[in-house]
């Protein structure tokens, strides 16, 4: 049987480091990649077989030089493990004015990066003969932030990407679910005060007004209303959940109060959902 390998984007911060520490303590051959800066103290903490390269997924040539890098050192064996985590927030401010440049690039990143790095390493991952594809979705796909949809729009997208590549892998052997984290302490759930002004900011002023009553501190309202899990407590959920589990769930909601949500979805109306989201966001109207 080959040995574990796994290629995961996003390795050097939050919860892509802590599946990295995760898989390589119990020997698997960890690839993972970084964007800006080198994750030292992950070097410094796993073992001489965690790889780390960089990786900007919004490059498609620098996603093809990591896949060559993989390629070249593990060769015939083949990869038993693509994790798709990187992403990004950001493109804040209502439809009406977000800027569409900078949503282009969170789609960028959170959607057509993923779909290339799949096709990238696909035939690595055929190689193997018994591969499997974790695809980071959201639990934002639950929710509707105001003021706030270019992420949760990113990951739905993706997350439908993730049932029909599920369907079309299954022939090959290749198991592939959608993992949707949601309340992990991460730089990713750390709003702060500046993203409340770069938000406020991305409104032309003569707007403002207008949007006056959906503005408040969403970040003050997420840290009170959860509490949120240091990424390592979630890596060993995920090992233990999906990665030991030999037949995967289309779907895995991992984190802590958030298994409510897609029960939440089957049972209430569309417009008692938007009315329990504007009392949690701190809208005022
Ligand atoms: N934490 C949660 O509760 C939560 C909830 C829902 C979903 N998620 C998902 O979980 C995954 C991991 O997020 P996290 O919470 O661990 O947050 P995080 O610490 O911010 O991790 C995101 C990682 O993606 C990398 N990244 C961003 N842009 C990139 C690019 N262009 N190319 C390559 N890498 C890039 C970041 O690197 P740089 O910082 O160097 O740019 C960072 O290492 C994401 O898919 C996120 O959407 C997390």
């Amino acid at each position: 049987m080959s040995e574990n390998s796994v290629f995961i984007t996003g390795a050097a911060t939050g919860i892509g480091k802590a599946l990295s520490l995760k898989l390589d303590q119990i020997g698997w051959r960890v690839f993972g990649t970084y964007n800006r800066t080198p994750p030292d103290d992950l070097l410094k903490a796993a073992s001489s077989r965690l790889t780390m390269m960089k990786c900007d997924v919004a490059d498609p040539n620098a996603i093809l030089e990591a896949a060559e890098k993989v390629k070249g050192a593990l060769g015939d064996t083949g990869l038993s493990l693509l994790i798709n985590n990187a992403a990004m927030t950001g493109a804040p401010g209502p439809v009406e004015t977000v800027n569409l440049e900078a949503f282009h690039f969170l789609m960028e990143v959170n959607f057509w990066g993923p779909i290339r790095i799949v096709q990238t390493f696909l035939p690595q991952l055929r190689k193997h003969g018994n591969a499997r594809i974790i695809i980071v979705t959201s639990t934002s796909v639950y929710l509707t932030i105001p003021l706030g949809c270019t992420y949760p729009v990113s990951k739905s997208a993706l997350a439908a990407l993730t049932r029909h590549l599920r369907m079309e892998m299954e022939p090959f052997g290749i198991q592939v679910t959608a993992l949707e984290p949601g309340g992990v302490k991460t730089k990713m759930t750390g709003f702060s005060k500046g993203e409340e002004v770069a938000l406020w900011e991305s409104i032309p002023p003569d707007l403002r007004p207008l949007y006056q009553k959906y503005f408040s501190n969403p970040g003050d309202q997420l840290e009170e209303n959860f509490n949120l899990w240091p990424p390592s407590k979630f890596a060993d959920k995920v090992y233990k959940k999906i990665i030991q589990a030999n037949k995967w769930k289309p779907v895995y909601i991992i984190g802590p109060s958030v298994k409510m949500l897609p029960i939440m979805h089957r049972l209430l109306s569309r417009k008692r959902i938007e009315k329990i989201f504007k009392k949690l966001f701190g809208a005022k109207f």
